[in-house]
């Protein structure tokens, strides 16, 4: 017994050891220091809200086609019928209506996106993974009026973006405030409200959530159900554990200790 009991203690330690590196080393790539924090929302329903902006207000420039429509309307809990009707705006190369089973792409080419913006929008499938959630939800909270900018926006985490501000009926415009930093310099303190937009600040807030929501399911679709199942496993092999102990001492009971 005391056997199984130190096996089971040490098991136990190096799990937690294990479990409190890798998430120290998740928090560490978080990002830069002026980035606000930010945990995602995985409901249908800030799912759905997600979308409908992401189809709205982006997917006019960007695409996210490593992913389906169909494949979202499940994980989503949507029928077909509603993606079609209330989600899909695109069109495929031929001019007809992308389908339920297409990808989420769009019609804009490389070269239109350089000579408009400058630079060709991206996909935004995997953005939520490369830039981290803090990132994306701050950058879509810093973009501020600047005239000398060609589309007249500029972005305080993404200085001279080539992108509009696509959200400014909603958010309406902000400026950003400098301070003295005592060093001769000036440091940005915050942003102040210049013209209101649709949205108050706070269901603006609302709003970036949903969406960054969204483009972080877009880039980890099946956490979730990744997840319940390692823990299904790790229970698994604990038990096992238990009777592959048991197992062992029972065939060798009858092994003199000396012989
Ligand atoms: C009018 C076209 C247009 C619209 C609409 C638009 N974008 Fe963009 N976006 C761009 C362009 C162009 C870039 C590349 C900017 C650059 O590299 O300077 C970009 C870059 C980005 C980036 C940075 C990606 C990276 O890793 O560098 C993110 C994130 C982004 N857009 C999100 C969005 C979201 C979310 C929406 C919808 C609310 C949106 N965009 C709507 C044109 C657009």
């Amino acid at each position: 017994m005391k056997m199984i009991s130190t096996i089971l203690t040490s098991s136990l330690v190096g799990a937690s050891l294990f479990l409190s590196v890798a998430g120290s080393a998740i928090a560490a790539g978080g990002g830069g220091a002026d980035l606000e924090h930010f945990t995602p929302v995985r409901t249908d329903k800030s799912l759905q809200r997600g979308a409908k902006v992401f189809v709205n207000y982006c997917m006019g420039c960007h695409t996210a086609d490593y992913h389906r429509y169909s494949h979202f309307a499940r994980d989503a809990g949507l029928s077909d019928t509603a993606v079609v009707e209330n989600l899909i705006f695109t069109t495929d190369a031929d001019g007809e209506a992308s389908k339920i089973g297409s990808l989420m792409s769009n019609n804009m080419t490389a070269e239109y996106g350089k000579q408009a913006f400058g630079a060709v929008p991206p996909n935004l499938a995997l953005t939520a993974r490369s830039r981290g959630v803090d990132w994306l939800y701050t950058y879509m909270k810093s973009f501020y009026l600047d005239e000398s900018r060609p589309l007249g926006a500029n972005n305080k985490v993404y200085p001279q973006v080539g992108m509009p501000h696509a959200l400014a009926d909603l958010q309406g415009w902000q400026v950003p405030v400098y301070e003295d930093d005592g060093d001769g310099g000036e440091k940005f303190v915050r942003f102040q409200q210049v013209t209101a937009g649709s949205l108050s600040a706070d269901e603006y807030d609302d709003t970036i959530t949903d969406l960054v929501s969204f483009l972080d399911y877009l880039g980890d679709p099946n956490r979730e159900a990744r997840h319940s199942l390692g823990i299904k496993v790790m229970l698994f092999l604990f038990i096992f554990l238990i009777i592959a102990v048991l197992l062992k001492k029972e065939y060798w009971k009858d092994v003199p200790h000396n012989a």
